[in-house]
């Protein structure tokens, strides 16, 4: 068995590398070889991506694609999109296509507020407690000053500072329950570096507070942390069009399939196992474009997921409506993006996906993201609701599957033009390219 090592990140880059592929491949010089083929060809590239993390062995590539003729509030867009999954970047590709004559997307932000909280224990009395809350505030905002000067320039900068009991929740727990502005930054590390500030002022403070009693003056600070649920930094993006203009498949009506839209959306409403997969899809398209702009795709995830879980039950994040005639389909996200700082002027891909999207501002990222998200929802609902979602899907899978089996650029060229009129389940494919190897 391979024994514990110590100071494995003191080791240089290539000593990590023999270490751990002596210890943990069967053929290190293989393993070793291909590390290295994905190392980037300019050094300084190359230290870059090192620098991101710790341990650095190499770079783990992803698929970057274009979903082009995104009209969004009039504006054409193409979008970036980071992803290993076949067929996201044609479903987007295809519903911006749908909708670009049909008004596009409109899109609003409705609020940007960010959230941050200091976590404590206190025994003692409510009265003082709050009293106290009172007395410190001008100074919390005084002592944080040299963190918030320059996001204050900007115009941003500390919104408001709550004392909030939870003692019902939790015995003896309270906690500062703070907002922000972050303008174009995603304001995590502002805001841990405003709370950790918040904490220290409050514990000091304490000590001087004259009604405190001994027991009262030793507040616990528990952890002081930025929320990743943000209901009120959000966005809405929506479509709409007179139902004679939408086509669903080849059978059924506009009507009919408007109508088996929305009853598609509301059964991800009200079936949480539906919801789930449903909004993945929406998810498809929300990380994709989060992950190409350098966001944080995990910190996006779960305060989306805890938005579709804020009525106390997991439910659809898009919704349908058929309105006098007009079929309406729209979703609103909360999301924390930037599109100054962390990895937006540092990656090289994502300084390029910005450049593409036209240098937006946080908000106008937040628009793009959310109208990934509702696009990759109609196409995927589209196709559930008409075709089946596996004709389109095997159509785009092919290629990995014909990789999978070592066909050649001709094989593969036939075996795509087959497929266009034959329906690509795996063992078809299977079958029609051992048929066409036999045939040689
Ligand atoms: C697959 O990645 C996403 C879908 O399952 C989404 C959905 O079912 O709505 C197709």
């Amino acid at each position: 068995m391979t024994k514990p090592i110590e100071g494995f990140s003191k080791l240089t880059k290539e000593q990590k590398i023999d270490w751990l592929t002596t210890h943990y491949t069967a053929d290190p010089e293989a393993a070793k070889k291909l590390l290295k083929r994905y190392w980037n060809e300019a050094e300084d590239v190359q230290q870059l991506h090192d620098e991101f993390i710790e341990n650095t062995i190499t770079n783990y590539y992803l698929p970057l694609g274009i979903a082009p003729n995104f009209l969004i509030n009039d504006k054409l867009y193409a979008i970036p999109m980071a992803i290993e999954e076949s067929s996201v970047v044609a479903a987007a590709s295809k519903a911006a296509k749908f909708w670009l004559d049909k008004g596009g997307f409109k899109t609003q932000v409705l609020g940007t507020e960010k959230i941050g909280q200091v976590h404590f224990m206190y025994h003692g009395n409510k009265e003082h407690l709050s009293a106290f809350f009172d007395q410190v505030l001008p100074k919390l905002l005084s002592e944080a000053s040299s963190i918030t000067k320059n996001m204050e320039k900007r115009g941003g900068g500390i919104n408001t500072i709550e004392l909030r009991d939870k003692t019902d929740a939790l015995e003896n727990y309270y906690q500062l329950h703070c907002t922000f502005e972050t303008l174009d930054a995603m304001g995590a590390n502002f805001i841990n570096s405003c709370l950790e500030q918040f904490a220290k002022t409050f514990k000091a403070e304490a000590q001087l507070f004259s009604l405190f009693t001994e027991e009262e003056k030793a507040i616990e600070i528990v952890m002081s942390i930025l929320s990743n649920y943000v209901p009120n930094c959000l966005v809405r993006a929506e479509v709409s069009c007179p139902i004679s203009e939408l086509k669903g498949g080849n059978t059924e009506t506009s009507q009919q399939f408007a109508e088996k839209m929305v009853q598609a959306v509301n059964i991800a409403r009200v079936e949480p196992h539906r919801a789930v997969t449903h909004n993945k899809g929406i998810m498809n398209g929300v990380d994709a474009v989060v992950l190409a702009t350098g966001n944080d795709f995990r910190a996006v995830e779960a305060g989306i997921h805890a938005y579709a879980a804020k009525d106390s039950h997991y439910t659809s994040l898009t919704h349908a409506a058929i309105e006098n005639g007009v079929f309406k389909f729209w979703i609103e996200l909360p999301m924390a993006l930037g599109t100054i700082g962390g990895l937006t002027s540092l990656h090289p891909l994502v300084k390029l996906a910005m450049e593409i999207l036209g240098k937006p501002s946080a908000q106008e990222l937040m628009q793009i993201v959310a109208v990934a998200g509702l696009a990759q929802n109609f196409a995927a609902v589209r196709s559930l609701v008409t075709t089946g979602i596996q004709e389109g899907h095997m159509k785009m899978h092919l290629l990995n599957i014909l990789n999978q089996l070592g066909a050649t650029d001709d094989e593969k060229k036939t075996l795509t033009h087959h497929f266009k009129k034959h329906s690509a389940t795996h063992n078809a494919v299977v079958e029609a390219f051992e048929k066409l190897r036999s045939t040689k």
